[in-house]
């Protein structure tokens, strides 16, 4: 396992997939109802990017960088204040955006976007198979009476743990995609989670870099009849590169019934802000509808 998420961290696919965790975080606690976030590939929790990795990459300066030097209307801030906010509580305080943009210090990966989002009665369950990065992750996320970081296998969590005890929650599943045959474990692993667990609402992370491997996996999420699922394609650039990934997609099932509408106006806002060439497009549609 080579995979080392802290070059990439903070940058236009971890925008993508951390709003919309943060709207489906913010959506779940409206009522007062426990829920639960399993995240199944969860990462060290927390990154430097003054570190040798990030700064290697500079690819936050494109993701997380661009979007604090950018300006939105009030209905799209207020739609990105709560990842935003955790963004903020990791870094020094008091800091105006601009300032935080030129010398951003730090960047909450899942881990810590939820930990920021849950509430007292809810419960956030962590798997880190990699032992440097769970150390981290305990690290990060310190004494918390709400978490749980554990050295479970994500996949075989993603069949372990559900259906939670709170029965109301989401689920992440977001792996390294280094390893063949991973697009055909994630549309797997979420038909068997579905079957014990039909009410959760799903969060699935992909790149769009192969795009045959990315349309035969949508096919298969099609094919597994799982009704309500959305699926969300944003691409930086319009130009397909072999071996570039020139988008991420996200698939969620159960979305809140606010998510799609939430999601045109704040990743529409972001599309010209991350992309690079002016060519960002956001798409979202039904794989499967509502039964
Ligand atoms: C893309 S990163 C996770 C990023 C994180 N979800 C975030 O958004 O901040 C994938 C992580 O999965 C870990 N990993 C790889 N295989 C795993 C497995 N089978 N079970 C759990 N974690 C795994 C890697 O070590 C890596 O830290």
């Amino acid at each position: 396992m080579n995979y080392r998420h802290a070059f990439h961290a903070g940058n236009f696919a971890d925008v993508v997939k951390h709003v919309v965790l943060a709207r489906i975080l913010a959506y779940l606690g409206r009522k007062d109802a426990a829920y639960r976030v399993i995240d199944t590939h969860a990462g060290a929790g927390l990154y430097d990017l003054t570190g040798d990795e990030a700064r290697r990459t500079g690819e936050w300066e494109g993701g997380i960088g661009a979007v604090l030097r950018a300006r939105f209307t009030p209905a799209v801030a207020d739609l990105l204040a709560p990842w935003l906010d955790a963004v903020r509580a990791v870094n020094p305080p008091g800091a105006d955006d601009a300032t935080l943009a030129a010398e951003l210090a730090r960047y909450p990966g899942s881990p810590l976007i939820a930990q920021a989002l849950i509430r007292a009665q809810d419960r956030l369950l962590l798997c880190e198979t990699e032992p440097g990065v769970r150390a981290a992750l305990e690290e990060s996320i310190g004494r918390d009476v709400r978490a749980k970081v554990l050295a479970t296998d994500g996949w075989q969590a993603l069949n372990a743990y559900v259906p939670p005890k709170e029965r109301r929650g989401v689920v992440l599943v977001d792996p390294p995609f280094e390893e063949p045959g991973e697009f055909h474990r994630l549309a797997q692993g979420l038909a068997e989670a579905h079957r014990r667990w039909s009410g959760g609402i799903y969060l699935l992370w992909y790149p769009i870099k192969d795009v045959r491997a990315v349309d035969a996996f949508r096919r298969e999420i099609e094919r597994a009849g799982i009704p309500k699922t959305l699926n969300i394609q944003f691409d930086l650039r319009s130009v397909r590169q072999a071996d570039t990934m020139t988008g991420c997609g996200l698939i969620v099932v159960n979305p809140p019934f606010t998510l799609a509408e939430e999601l045109r106006t704040v990743l529409g806002a972001l599309a010209p802000v991350l992309a690079t060439d002016g060519t960002g497009r956001v798409r979202l549609g039904w794989l499967t509808p509502e039964r």
